[in-house]
């Protein structure tokens, strides 16, 4: 959350929403991993909750502050009608609900895990970004997913607690979103770049960190920004050191580094797996945070 304190809003203000053809979702509020939605639909829709493997814990509540609607029962034999007032959650779900809805009907949703952002229209307009920057660099293609993967699976490894891994999501699958502004010659350019085009590229945290600050309910900025910081001070924009660098951004930096050794590039070859682990080995400590290169390590053995 990038507000703190007590925030008051009127009934009309949200952080995001995703308007479909007969239902709308709105972000009103998100913190320690928790969201609280308004889902409003038109008559006779019907709706699923599913269940998420990912998240086996996952907790999902709906209070009926408008309309009415009605739940299929297992068997498929019998409705249950439920209006104003009533509720209903889901914890450990293990088969698909289905809902129709018998009026417009407004829904109080809430989620006990970060899940809006899967939808979130600012989100799809990243996406976009993301699309675009593969097209101008196919080096790229397929690039920031597999960051984002293991970097996740680097946090998880590291134990960080939910909220901080779904942010270190958003801003592995985001952090080089700032290249959009790097002239296509530079991008693809064959051999070694000049000192002038070097400080073009230099700038793409700083673009990118602009672009995830307009995801108004997630604060990934300084993730993004920090992503080509080196603990040494010798990394960029800014020649950060050490702590000065967010754990989160200490692993995308590994993730980043080891995914862009492993892929062919316009200026030359891919490093075989092994090659590229031990070139991170041996700057850990120096380069690269050396809790995390151990993590690393256990997440690669792993496969
Ligand atoms: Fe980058
Ligand atoms: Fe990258």
């Amino acid at each position: 959350m990038k507000q703190t304190g007590l925030i008051l809003q009127t009934g009309t203000d949200y952080l995001d929403k995703v308007t479909l053809k007969t239902s709308e979702l709105r972000l009103l509020a998100s913190g320690d991993g928790i969201e609280i939605m308004t889902h409003e639909l038109e008559k006779g829709i019907t709706f699923d909750i599913y269940p998420d493997e990912a998240n086996p814990s996952l907790m999902e509540f709906f209070y009926i502050i408008e309309g009415e609607l009605e739940y299929l029962t297992k068997d498929s034999k019998e409705f249950i009608k439920l209006t104003k007032g009533d509720y209903f959650y889901t914890k450990e779900l293990k088969e698909p609900c289905v809902f129709r809805t018998l009026s417009k009907t407004k829904l109080l949703y809430i989620s006990s895990q970060p899940i809006f952002h899967y939808i979130g229209e600012s989100y799809a307009k990243l996406h976009l970004i993301n699309e675009e920057i593969t097209k101008k660099d196919p080096y790229t293609k397929g690039h920031s997913e597999r960051v984002q993967d293991l970097s996740v699976k680097i946090g998880v490894e590291m134990g960080l607690s939910r909220d901080r891994i779904a942010k270190l999501a958003i801003a592995a699958l985001f952090h080089d979103l700032g290249k959009i502004f790097i002239s296509d010659d530079i991008l693809g350019k064959p051999y070694k770049l000049t000192s002038d085009e070097y400080e073009i590229v230099k700038h793409h945290p700083i673009e990118s960190a602009k672009y995830v600050n307009a995801i108004k309910y997630i604060d990934v900025g300084d993730i993004v920004l920090q992503h080509h910081e080196r603990l040494d001070g010798s990394g960029y924009p800014y020649g950060l050191k050490g702590d000065e660098i967010c754990l989160e951004a200490r692993i995308i930096a590994v993730a980043d580094t080891f995914d862009a050794m492993t892929s062919d590039r316009a200026y030359r070859n891919r490093l075989s797996k092994e090659q590229a682990i031990q070139e991170i080995v041996s700057l850990a400590g120096k380069l690269y945070d050396k809790d995390v290169v151990d993590a690393f390590l256990r997440v690669i053995n792993n496969e």
